[in-house]
C-alpha cells in the first residue's frame, strides 16, 4: 500500500493504477477505523480492481463546539488496518492540502441536509458534501462506498452526485453498505471510545428501542406515539437528551406520521453524557 499525502503523489499512485481499464474504488474516512471502515473495504475490494481510502478529519464538518480537536486520529494503526485489507493507496492528506490559502468554495445540498443532523449541526453537511466532492474529483472512482450508519449524509451525497451530473462516480455507484454492530447492537462508530463502561451499557439500550418502536410502527401504532415511547425508554437508560426520533421516508427523508406504501426509516440521534450517537433503521411495509 502507498501513503500519499500531497496531490502530485496521489495522482502519480493513481496513475500506476489505472492501466488496462482497471477500476477504482474510494473508501473515504476520518481515520479511527474500526470493523464497520473494514466492511466498507471488503465490499470496495469485491467490486473493485483498486482500493483508494481516504483518512481526513474534515474540519469543516465539526461545529465551533465539537469534537474535531478530540476526535481520534491514530494515522499508523488505521494504515496498518488498512493495509491488511488489501487497500493500494491510502490518501491521507492535510487540513494545507485540502483547503489551501484562499479556499473559498460551499458545496451545499439544500432539503435534504436540512432536517435531522443537519437541524442541530449547522453547516455539517455543507462539510460533508464540499469534501467529498473534493475527494471524488482528486480520486475519480468508479465507485464509493459509505455506511448506512451515516443514513441522512448518504443521502446529502447521492443528491449531490444526481443534481451535479457526476460520473465518477455516478449516483449510481455511491454504495451504501448497512451498519456493522457489536454483539449487542450498538451501531459501530469512532465515537463509541468516549463513552464510560457505564454509558456504553446503557447505548446498548438505542437499538434495542430502536426495534421496539419498529414494530409498534409496522404494527400501526402512529409515529408520534412509538417515538415518545423510544424517546422514555432511552431517558430511563440514562441517555441525556434526544436530538431526534424521526420516522422519514427513506428517499427524501421528509417526516412521517405513519407508515406508508413506501420504504421508511427510523432515525434517532441521542446524547448520552457528552457523546452524540447516532443510529437508524430500515422498516418496509408489509408486502
Ligand atoms: O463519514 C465520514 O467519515 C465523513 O463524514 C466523510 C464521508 C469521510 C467525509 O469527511
Amino acid at each position: 500500500m502507498q501513503t500519499v499525502n500531497t496531490l502530485r503523489m496521489l495522482r502519480t499512485a493513481l496513475a500506476q493504477l489505472r492501466v488496462e481499464n482497471a477500476t477504482i474504488a474510494l473508501v473515504p474516512t476520518m481515520g479511527a477505523l474500526h470493523e464497520g471502515h473494514l466492511t466498507l473495504v471488503r465490499r470496495a475490494r469485491s467490486e473493485a480492481d483498486h482500493v483508494v481510502a481516504s483518512i481526513f478529519v474534515n474540519p469543516k464538518q465539526f461545529g465551533p463546539n465539537e469534537d474535531l480537536d478530540a476526535y481520534p486520529r491514530r494515522l499508523a494503526a488505521d494504515a496498518a488496518m488498512l493495509e491488511a485489507e488489501g487497500v493500494a493507496v491510502l490518501w491521507a492528506p492535510d487540513a494545507a492540502a485540502m483547503y489551501p490559502d484562499g479556499f473559498a468554495t460551499n458545496v451545499s445540498v439544500a432539503g435534504v441536509s436540512d432536517g435531522l443532523c443537519g437541524a442541530a449541526r449547522p453547516g455539517h453537511f455543507d462539510g460533508v458534501a464540499t469534501v467529498v466532492l473534493k475527494l471524488f474529483n482528486q480520486v475519480a472512482p468508479d465507485m464509493a462506498f459509505f455506511g448506512e450508519k451515516d443514513f441522512q449524509q448518504l443521502a446529502v451525497i447521492r443528491a449531490m452526485a444526481r443534481d451535479l451530473d457526476l460520473t465518477r462516480p455516478h449516483v449510481d455507484a455511491i454504495i451504501g453498505v448497512p451498519t456493522v454492530r457489536e454483539a449487542d447492537g450498538l451501531a459501530m462508530s469512532s465515537r463509541n471510545r468516549y463513552l464510560s463502561p457505564e454509558q456504553r451499557a446503557a447505548a446498548a439500550v438505542l437499538p434495542r428501542a430502536m426495534q421496539t418502536a419498529a414494530a409498534a410502527i409496522a404494527g400501526g401504532t402512529g409515529a408520534a406515539e412509538a417515538m415518545g415511547a423510544l424517546e422514555t425508554e432511552l431517558i430511563a437508560a440514562g441517555f441525556t437528551s434526544i436530538d431526534y426520533a424521526t420516522l422519514a421516508d427513506a428517499a427524501s427523508l421528509a417526516p412521517l406520521e405513519v407508515l406508508g406504501a413506501a420504504p421508511a426509516r427510523l432515525l434517532v440521534a441521542a446524547r448520552i453524557g457528552g457523546t452524540r450517537l447516532i443510529d437508524n433503521i430500515a422498516i418496509n411495509p408489509a408486502a
